[in-house]
């Protein structure tokens, strides 16, 4: 991300518009200068004061249309001092304004003379939602980048609960990010792995490790929105593919180090978030196992370590992996990072039920030779990963024509 950039916060008349006062709380913490428009309607639900103060700078309402008294143009001066205009929520109303080039206020006059990413938060009756006629105005303003955030389901003004609900403040402030993303990683190919591999040991049934493949993921669609070329390698999961990201399915680890052995030659920086199943059966039958015919004798055999025979493969690359553990954390990753030669090692503790392996939300420590320990208390994986894609971008950037971490 940006630190320090100028956003431009549309708020429109929706219940939703109250929380517009957090919302400018949120992007200032994270380093951003906030100014604000209102349109009349959302007047209605906040006031313009209460936007005044949190943000440090005058509303921009209505009747700043008019040029002021040294002439200045403020739609114009407010659309070349944004980086990003963000509106939430935005009506129905105000969808279709800006899909159809409307300007009738301060706020669709100034988006008209904007030019730069355009992050939306929709709020609405589900009703309202589904309405062909709003899906279609979104369509219009996703086919020209506007990036959509929500709606979700949850309780709606009319007291009922439905699709409509604007999505939750950390999500906006995290869209804002992406999409004021630095493009610093054009030109660079990224590789990541994904997800679990299973290993066959009848036609119906295998040995596997526990991963939603959503972190993994999560740093695929952080590097895309960087710029980088990115292909995913992934074990079997149920997630959709991040936009303009490439994906290779693959089932079990010696699929994967095949397919990853391949990629990583173009690579410039190898993120293993896969869930590597270290063992399989020895031996595979071709029919179901059936019980009737006794317990059956499992002898395993050992997986590839991929990542550790990216060392010689792929030495021009920046490395990194995973370590997920029950133990003791830190040090077991350090240990993983210091024999698999990596770059960094990402490490977490999945003996706990709120981060991790089915959940939605992660708490890493971030190891690497020879640096401090970085700590990322729980968050969002998409979250985390912009911020993971940070630290990785700038050890790219440092790295570039420096030689590869040497075994002390
Ligand atoms: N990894 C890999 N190939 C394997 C096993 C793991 O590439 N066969 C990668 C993982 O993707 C991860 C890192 O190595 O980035 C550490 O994986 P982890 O399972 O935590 O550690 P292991 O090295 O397998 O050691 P152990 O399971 O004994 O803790």
């Amino acid at each position: 991300m940006i630190p320090g950039s100028n956003i431009l916060l549309g708020v429109t008349g929706g219940i939703a518009a109250f929380k517009a006062a957090e919302l400018v709380r949120r992007l200032k913490e994270r380093g951003h200068d906030v100014r604000c428009v209102m349109t009349r309607s959302a007047e209605a639900f906040i006031t313009p004061l209460t936007l005044e103060v949190l943000s440090g700078h005058p509303v921009y309402r209505e009747e700043y249309l008019q040029p002021d008294n040294s002439g200045e143009e403020l739609h114009i001066s407010a659309a070349e001092w944004a980086d990003l205009l963000c509106v939430a929520p935005v009506t129905a109303h105000t969808l279709a304004r800006l899909a159809l080039g409307l300007a009738d206020d301060f706020l669709t006059t100034t988006a008209l003379a904007f030019s730069g990413p355009l992050v939306l938060a929709p709020a609405m009756h589900t009703g309202m939602w589904q309405k062909e006629s709003v899906q279609g105005h979104l369509e219009v303003l996703k086919g020209r980048s506007a990036h959509v955030v929500g709606p979700v389901v949850g309780a709606l003004a009319s007291g009922e609960t439905g699709m409509g609900r604007m999505a939750d403040l950390e999500s906006i402030v995290l869209e804002v990010e992406l999409a004021l993303g630095d493009r610093d990683l054009v030109g660079k190919t990224v590789l990541v792995s994904a997800g679990p591999t299973q290993e066959p040991l009848d036609p119906v049934r295998y040995l596997s490790n526990r991963s939603s493949g959503r972190m993994g993921f999560a740093l695929a669609e952080a590097a895309a929105r960087r710029g980088a070329r990115v292909v995913l390698v992934a074990g079997p999961v149920d997630l959709e593919t991040p936009p303009g990201v490439s994906r290779a399915d693959v089932v079990t680890a010696r699929e994967m180090r095949d397919t990853i052995n391949e990629l990583a030659l173009d690579a410039d920086v190898i993120i293993m978030a896969a869930a590597v199943s270290d063992f399989r059966p020895s031996e595979v039958s071709d029919k179901k196992l059936k019980k009737r015919a006794g317990m059956p004798q499992l002898s395993l055999e050992s997986n590839p370590d991929i990542l550790a025979g990216l060392e010689d493969l792929a030495p021009h690359a920046l490395r990194i992996g995973f370590a997920a553990e029950t133990g003791d954390t830190l040090e077991e990753a350090r240990g993983k990072l210091e024999a698999k030669n990596l770059h960094f090692i990402i490490a977490n503790d999945v003996s706990r039920s709120d981060i991790g392996f089915d959940s939605e939300h992660n708490e890493v420590t971030v190891l690497g030779p020879a640096r401090a320990p970085v700590f990322f208390s729980r968050q969002s994986k998409r979250a985390l990963a912009v911020k993971l894609m940070d630290l990785f971008s700038e050890a790219l950037k440092k790295r570039e024509g420096a030689p590869a971490p040497t075994r002390g």
